[in-house]
């Protein structure tokens, strides 16, 4: 098994993807600054695996699973450096990446792009830098369905059109733009591509990741106001939040209420499990793929659903379309099962049991 670098492991997305890659038997080290975290996250995904997180990561592990942290700055190039010497030091050089470091909230990088650049695109730019030094060219790269801005057509398949509408999609549509010509694929739009340049990259397009681990130990815990559906249903559910609004109720629909394609975490998560392995195993190589269901739900769904897994009434009122929404957002997500013998398993009752759960036993998100 591999010893890994996950930048941002301790966010959403990434813990659940350690509990994944740990339950593989693989050896991570997670860099995170915590701007939008807690190592209380990490803690919990150890106990999980019956580990302990090791913060001084300064005994070389043994042949099992461990999870080391260390706290920095992905565009901080000393840092990298250090991390990638070190592991060679301890016997263990990084082996792969997965990069989820970054700031994925879309108005505040509408109020603050050149933040939303720095972060997003120079901390990429800085570890592909650090990755190139030291030898290390097998990359996953977070990238989202947002750079598809207001799709033409649904489902979206990886060759559809790219055309962010804001800053944050723009930095994304940067990012895999970089992590092409890194790669030796210029200019090139096939989703499946070699890589000249002896890189393997997977660049994946989250839909909407949601839900929680089974567990209820770990889970979505957003800073301030959620910016999603989600985390806002269940706050509204377990009494954080008054009511929740309703973008439209008049959008071409089955109920008038906007459609999107929500992918359990713990699915994510294993997507990416899927595509590391097809990566680690297989030639150098650029893939793209889009990381979804495959179906959509729409807002009063998404609230019924809610509604039925925690057994609490949801009070909604219906407010203006917000400019830039679509009506309907659904993954292909066929070339992905292709390229990775990957799909989805669970459903929108699943996403929304484990996603109150989770709620339910941390109503105050890791302060609790
Ligand atoms: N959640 C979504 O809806 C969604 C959808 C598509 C793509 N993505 C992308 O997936 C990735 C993970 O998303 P998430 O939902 O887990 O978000 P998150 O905010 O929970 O996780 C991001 C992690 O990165 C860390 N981080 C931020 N800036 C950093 C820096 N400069 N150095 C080191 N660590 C830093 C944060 O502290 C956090 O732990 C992001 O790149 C995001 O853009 C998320």
């Amino acid at each position: 098994m591999a010893q890994l670098l996950i930048t941002g492991g301790a966010g959403f997305i990434g813990s659940h993807c350690c509990d994944v890659l740990l339950e593989a038997g693989h050896q991570l080290v997670v860099l995170d600054d915590f701007s939008n975290s807690s190592a209380i996250a990490l803690e919990r995904v150890a106990d999980l695996h019956g580990l302990s997180l090791q913060r001084q990561w300064a005994e070389h592990h043994g042949s099992g699973s461990s999870i080391s942290l260390i706290e920095g700055d992905v565009r901080e190039r000393q840092t990298l450096d250090q991390l990638f010497t070190r592991a060679k030091a301890l016997g263990r050089s990084i082996e792969a990446v997965i990069h989820f470091a970054g700031l994925k909230a879309v108005g505040e990088s509408v109020q603050q792009p050149l933040r939303y650049w720095d972060v997003n695109l120079v901390g990429s730019q800085r570890l592909l830098e650090a990755m190139e030094t030291h030898g290390c060219r097998t990359l996953v790269f977070s990238s989202s369905a947002t750079l598809y801005g207001t799709p033409e057509q649904v489902p979206i398949a990886e060759s559809a059109p790219i055309q962010p509408i804001n800053p944050y999609g723009a930095s994304k549509a940067a990012v895999e733009t970089l992590l092409a010509d890194v790669a030796g694929c210029s200019g090139c739009s096939d989703p499946v591509q070699s890589s000249p340049k002896g890189w393997r990259i997977a660049r994946l397009r989250y839909f909407n990741p949601v839900g929680a681990h089974p567990s209820g130990r770990i889970g979505e815990d957003p800073n301030g106001l959620p910016n999603n559906l989600f985390p806002f249903v269940t706050q509204v559910a377990v009494g954080r939040r008054e009511a929740l609004q309703v973008f439209g109720d008049d959008w071409p629909t089955r109920d008038g209420t906007g459609v999107r394609d929500y992918i359990h975490v713990m699915d994510l998560a294993e997507g990416h499990r899927a595509a590391l392995k097809t990566l680690l195993a297989g030639p150098p190589q650029l893939l793209t793929l889009n990381l979804g269901s495959g179906q959509g739900a729409s807002v009063l769904e998404v609230i019924q659903a809610t509604e039925a897994a925690s057994g609490r009434s949801i009070p909604y009122r219906i407010a203006p379309r917000r400019p830039g929404d679509a009506a309907i957002t659904v993954a292909d997500p066929s070339l992905a099962e292709r390229v990775l013998g990957w799909r989805t398993q669970r459903t929108l009752n699943d996403i929304c049991r484990d996603g109150w759960a989770w709620q339910k036993a941390n109503p105050h998100g890791f302060s609790t």
